[in-house]
């Protein structure tokens, strides 16, 4: 049993008693928690119930949570008294103060600013954009596996992190990047948040990091991403006035330079630019990529699941590839995406601190309480999924006995601050879903090690695997 799990209980007069695992229990467990907190913190809330206070690192009391009354408390129904916390805040210093990790009257001014580039319509319009740069970075491997006898071996993580950062950045900036120039940007990205995550789970270390100069060194990275960014914003400035310039291409970008502030009437400044389009970039990428490898895995291990989404694909698009008005009639490959992400959240922990005193029945909750919103655990409850450790997507289908609880299915978070790319992720990974099950059978390589989870700021496994493509 892990040494975190003994604990005293903490109840201010009159209030309800909350467990909690006093700081040197939580100091000792630091190292396992650094190195994989799930299982970690699943036995801690096991042993105590939903909710317990602890010590992240064994340095900052947090409450931990997976109770959807008191995670749908903090993000929806009481959500003006909790911002994101330091931790998203730090997070800042390398990505700038765009949507993410914006904060206040400056977050709902941009995010009213910026919502109507998300409706469904405007995800609509992106679809012919997706399902090119699926067909795009799929066909070397249809290529491979005919050249080969009709099959061929992938790096499931790595396709799904290059097509879909193809995805986001073509999205938000339609240029045709050189290659060099997107895997530079999204090796920027990948670094940057491995040392952000590090600098939290181990705040002891940061001495350490300062002496060796790895803070100015990300400092410097995150300045190579911005100049990055800020060249390809200018430069569609550059060709939008021109004299007799072309139609701008219909993208993020645009939607973002189009936009006026309705008191104002300005446009935003430069730095905005860079921040917002680098947080749609930093947001959109890992997560979408995350949840198809899950997927991916999934389905290579439940061949009967991925058959049923062939067949439904077979008598609604008789070969053809999905347009986004066929995807209503094609929920299986849906329900799928939606139950890797329960089982697999990208998003699998959520923070915020409370901006004043609160009180939830009977929980008092000082202003300045930390809280770490735990999405795996809520999504692993069996008060609320039958089975929570299989492998399902009929759940979600409609006329289930036990339908799926609104507030204990949160991949995209809830209340005002619910995902704004959600619209967007779900199009993508529904069509990555189909044209890869349209174009292959997927069976999982024996003999590889067990793939584990990795949770950095999204949850991802922690080496790759490789899955057998057979064309069709
Ligand atoms: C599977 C894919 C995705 C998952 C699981 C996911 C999950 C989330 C979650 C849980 C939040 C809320 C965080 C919080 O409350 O602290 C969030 C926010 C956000 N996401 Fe996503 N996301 C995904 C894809 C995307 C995509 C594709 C984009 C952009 C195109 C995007 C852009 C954003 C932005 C900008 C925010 C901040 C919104 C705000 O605070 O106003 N996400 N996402």
């Amino acid at each position: 049993m892990p040494e975190l799990l003994p604990s005293e209980t903490v109840a201010p007069a009159g209030s309800k008693r909350l467990p909690r695992v006093p700081r040197w229990r939580s100091l000792l467990r630091s190292f396992a928690l650094a190195k994989n907190p799930l299982p970690v913190l699943d036995a801690v809330l096991a042993y105590h119930g939903d909710t317990v206070e602890l010590y992240i690192g064994g340095v900052e009391k947090s409450i931990l949570t997976r109770d959807p009354g008191l995670i749908q408390h903090v993000l929806q129904k009481n959500h003006r008294n909790y911002a994101k916390s330091k931790f998203t805040q730090g997070f800042s210093r390398y990505i700038g103060h765009g949507l993410l990790t914006n904060e206040g009257p400056d977050w709902l001014r941009q995010r009213r600013l910026i919502q109507p580039g998300f409706h469904r319509q405007r995800v609509a319009g992106l679809t012919g954009l997706m399902q090119e740069i699926t067909a795009e970075s799929l066909a070397p491997l249809a290529a491979q596996a005919v050249a080969s006898g009709g099959e061929t071996t992938v790096e499931v993580h790595e396709l799904m992190t290059r097509l879909t950062f193809r995805i986001i950045a073509r999205s938000v900036f339609s240029t045709n990047f050189p290659e060099a120039e997107l895997d530079r940007l999204a090796g920027l990205i990948t670094e940057i948040q491995a040392f952000f995550v590090r600098s939290i789970r181990q705040p002891y270390l940061k001495p350490w990091f300062r002496l060796r100069g790895q803070f100015a060194y990300h400092d410097a990275l995150a300045l190579e991403l911005r100049t990055l960014l800020g060249g390809l914003i200018a430069q569609r400035q550059q060709d939008n006035a021109q004299p007799n310039a072309p139609a701008p291409p219909d993208d993020l970008l645009q939607m973002l330079l189009d936009v006026r502030y309705e008191d104002t009437g300005e446009p935003m400044s430069r730095d905005r630019l860079i921040d917002e389009s680098l947080i749609l970039l930093v947001a959109g990428h890992e997560t979408s990529a995350n949840a198809l490898t899950w997927l991916t895995y999934l389905l290579a291990h439940h061949l009967g699941q991925a058959r049923e989404i062939q067949a439904e694909s077979a008598a609604v698009l008789a070969g053809r590839a999905p347009a986004f008005e066929d995807l209503p009639r094609l929920p299986r490959a849906l329900h799928a995406v939606q139950e890797a992400m329960r089982l697999y959240p990208p998003a699998w922990m959520v923070d915020r601190v409370a901006l004043a005193d609160d009180e939830f029945q009977g929980l008092r909750i000082p202003a300045g309480t930390l809280f770490s919103l735990y999405f795996h655990g809520l999504h692993h409850d069996a008060k609320y999924w039958d089975a929570p450790g299989e492998f399902r997507p009929a759940r979600f289908g409609t006329g289930q006995a036990r339908p799926v609880p609104a507030n204990a299915y949160v991949p995209f978070g809830g209340g005002p601050r619910l995902c704004i790319g959600m619209q967007f992720a779900l199009t993508e990974m529904h069509l990555v879903a189909l044209e890869l099950l349209r174009q292959f059978d997927i069976e999982w390589v024996p003999g590889q090690p067990a793939v584990t989870m990795q949770p950095l700021i999204t949850l991802r496994p922690k080496h790759d695997f490789r899955v057998r493509l057979q064309v069709r």
